[in-house]
């Protein structure tokens, strides 16, 4: 074990007495600087593949909810069968889709988010997915749109060794990874941010977690990742942008 000293240091993180440390009145948003985009940018003309948008849906029964949250279980085991893109659409929309835009900077979506910062973007390492080249992704949730980013050869070897040598990564139909863009939550909460950044990618990842039940997949959260070898992947900044967790999805 760490030292208890050193172990009382990194508690601290998780107790929320960082934010009697904050001067409110001095943050960026107090301060009348403008919100950072609700979506990062991307290039005009960039690659774009549309998706399904809620209610168009083709495949997606409603299940019971006391059923979802009875049947949810961690799968690292998944079948060949593709996920499709309607289900890909379905949950994304479930994890990040925007439902209202209510100004600028500002975007209600169906999971909550302290502040309503949504400091998160998707990416997706899919695999095996009807009709998608395998290939690198970004959701766009105001577009609901997927952003190609990149492709390589051994992407799914890649994508493993990035993820500790979880070998179900390179099994998984579609692996999510959620990147965090601190500043989108540090403009309202300075370093009160970060705590509640955690606390945030735990509800994105819970919606998954039981949409999966709903189409007969599987979903495994992952904790445990290169953080560089995974930057790098994505390819973020690693500074402004990192990997914050991720969940590998697949038919069982
Ligand atoms: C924050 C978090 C991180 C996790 N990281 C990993 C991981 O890196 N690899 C893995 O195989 N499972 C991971 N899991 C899944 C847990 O092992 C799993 O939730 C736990 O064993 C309980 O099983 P259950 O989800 O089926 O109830 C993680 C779960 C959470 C909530």
């Amino acid at each position: 074990m760490s030292d208890p000293d050193v172990l009382a240091r990194y508690r601290d993180f998780l107790k929320d007495s960082v934010r009697l440390t904050v001067d409110f009145s001095q943050t960026a948003q107090s301060r009348g600087v403008p919100p950072p985009p609700i979506e990062k940018p991307f290039a005009p003309g960039a690659r774009r593949v549309p998706l399904p948008r809620p209610g168009q849906w083709k495949g997606i029964t409603r299940i019971d909810l006391l059923d979802a949250i009875e049947r949810r279980r961690s799968r690292r085991r998944y079948s060949p069968t593709p996920l499709e893109l309607d289900e890909l659409a379905f949950l994304l929309w479930t994890t990040q889709g925007v439902q209202k835009r209510l100004d600028r900077g500002t975007a209600l979506r169906t999971v909550p988010s302290a502040g309503c910062r949504h400091a998160f973007e998707t990416y997706l390492v899919a695999l095996n997915v009807r009709g998608l080249e395998a290939a690198i992704y970004r959701y766009l949730p105001l577009e609901h749109e997927l952003l190609f980013e990149r492709t390589e050869a051994a992407l799914a070897t890649h994508a493993v060794a990035a993820a500790h040598a979880q070998g179900f990564v390179g099994s998984a139909a579609v692996t999510f990874v959620w990147t965090v863009i601190p500043y989108r939550m540090e403009w309202r909460y300075d370093i009160a941010a970060h705590r509640v950044i955690l606390m945030d990618a735990g509800h994105v990842c819970q919606n998954l977690y039981l949409a999966c039940e709903a189409i007969g997949a599987g979903c495994c959260a992952i904790g445990a990742f290169h953080q560089e070898a995974m930057d790098s992947l994505l390819g973020v900044d690693g500074q402004d942008e990192f990997a914050c967790y991720l969940a590998s999805v697949g038919k069982v």
